[in-house]
């Protein structure tokens, strides 16, 4: 894999996502509230991969290990924090998703799906409270969204390389060759 600058690609995720540390704080200490119904949104998340004819296959004779990796992530992502060592995870979880020819829109639809989740869960917990409901919403909106990033950040780069390797499997070529000529194209 080629070498990446996780710190970079923290800032940078960061920055589209909105994932501030006001954000991250806030879902630290709602975690506490979420935690024990944090369930809930790995089994609909399950029920809905069940009921979708492409997704159906990667999940069948996995469902309950999925479950446990899924539902571990979950946690984590509530309760941080979310730095360089959680920025190379979410990077390598993305190239696990490669190597399993996971399409890449399974990424940004199985985001939507667990932000889909998140909303009943959080507006029921706080019913009582709008205002709050809202502020956690963001910030799990947030942390769903930096996740994403980095995770597609690594889709494009292990694709790539994964073509690089074909190519030069059935061309034949050395990797010194590719890239002498690779840097005599360089403009
Ligand atoms: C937001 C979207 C998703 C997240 C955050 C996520 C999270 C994860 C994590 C944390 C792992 C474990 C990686 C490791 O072994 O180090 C994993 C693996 C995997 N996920 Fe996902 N996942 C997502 C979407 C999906 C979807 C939509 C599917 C299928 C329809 C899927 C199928 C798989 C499979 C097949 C594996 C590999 C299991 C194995 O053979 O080890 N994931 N995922």
């Amino acid at each position: 894999m080629k070498k990446v600058d996780f710190n970079r690609l923290m800032i940078y995720a960061r920055a589209f996502s909105g994932y501030s540390p006001e954000r991250e704080a806030l879902l630290v200490e709602a975690s506490k509230d979420i935690m024990p119904r944090l369930s809930e949104v790995t089994e609909q998340f399950y029920a809905a991969l069940h009921e979708i004819p492409e997704a159906r296959p990667f999940v069948e004779g996995r469902l309950e290990q999925l479950k446990a990796t899924h539902h571990q992530w979950l946690e984590g992502l509530l309760q941080g924090p979310c730095d360089v060592k959680y920025t190379e995870a979410m990077y390598k979880v993305g190239a696990v998703h490669v190597k399993v020819n996971l399409p890449v829109e399974f990424m940004a639809g199985g985001t939507c799906l667990i932000q889909d989740s998140f909303i009943a869960l959080v507006t029921d917990i706080y019913a009582a409270e709008p205002a709050r409901a809202k502020s956690i919403l963001e910030a799990i909106n947030a942390a769903l969204g930096f996740s994403l990033m980095v995770m597609q950040e690594s889709y494009q780069a292990s694709s790539l390389a994964e073509e690089l390797e074909k190519f030069l499997a059935i061309t034949g070529m050395s990797r010194p060759l590719f890239n002498n000529l690779a840097e005599a194209y360089k403009s």
